[in-house]
């Protein structure tokens, strides 16, 4: 009840709630809007959630997300419930969920990969190693990434 006197509701768009506490920044820069969109954006960092301690919620009016920003956003906040809404009712509940393997959606940390030569024209391919927290691990230099640290393509 707390949180919901310091987070309006919405009327028809996209709720992200239970993401992690301090990754809501991060969330809107996957959904692109820091340099700021017409519609209504809320963002609240650090309520109160019986789950999880403390959260982050995103809520967008009038934007539903595809398959790739929804993937984007499980890597960051693989606890991510998305919640769609209209008239003000939530008509859809889902937790976000990663594939097993991502290709061309993160770049690899290590500069000598094969995937961050230009030249060589190869995909980034990164295989889930890890849910919760997110690990990926690259599948040409094998190297490891953590999830809340990803450079996003
Ligand atoms: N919400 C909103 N605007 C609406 C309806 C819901 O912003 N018109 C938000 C709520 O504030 C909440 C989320 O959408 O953050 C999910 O709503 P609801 O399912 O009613 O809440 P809970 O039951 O607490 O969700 P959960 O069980 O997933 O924790
Ligand atoms: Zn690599």
């Amino acid at each position: 009840m707390g949180e919901e006197l310091k987070v309006s509701k919405i009327q028809r768009g996209t709720v992200i709630d239970h993401i992690r506490a301090g990754m809501a920044p991060a969330v809107l820069k996957i959904l692109g809007i820091e340099a700021g969109i017409p519609d209504v954006v809320v963002m609240a960092m650090n309520v109160h959630s019986h789950k999880l301690g403390r959260k982050d919620v995103v809520k967008i009016e009038n934007v539903i997300l595809d398959e790739g920003t929804l993937q984007k956003i499980a890597i960051i906040a693989p606890q991510a419930t998305i919640n769609l809404i209209e008239d003000y009712r939530v008509v859809h509940k889902h937790k976000v969920s990663l594939p097993k393997a991502l290709r061309g959606v993160v770049r690899c940390p290590n500069r000598n990969c094969i995937t961050n030569a230009p030249e060589e024209r190869v995909l980034p391919l990164l295989v889930l190693e890890r849910e919760d927290p997110v690990e990926l691990r690259c599948h040409y230099c094998e190297e490891l990434v953590r999830g809340d640290r990803v450079e996003l393509l």
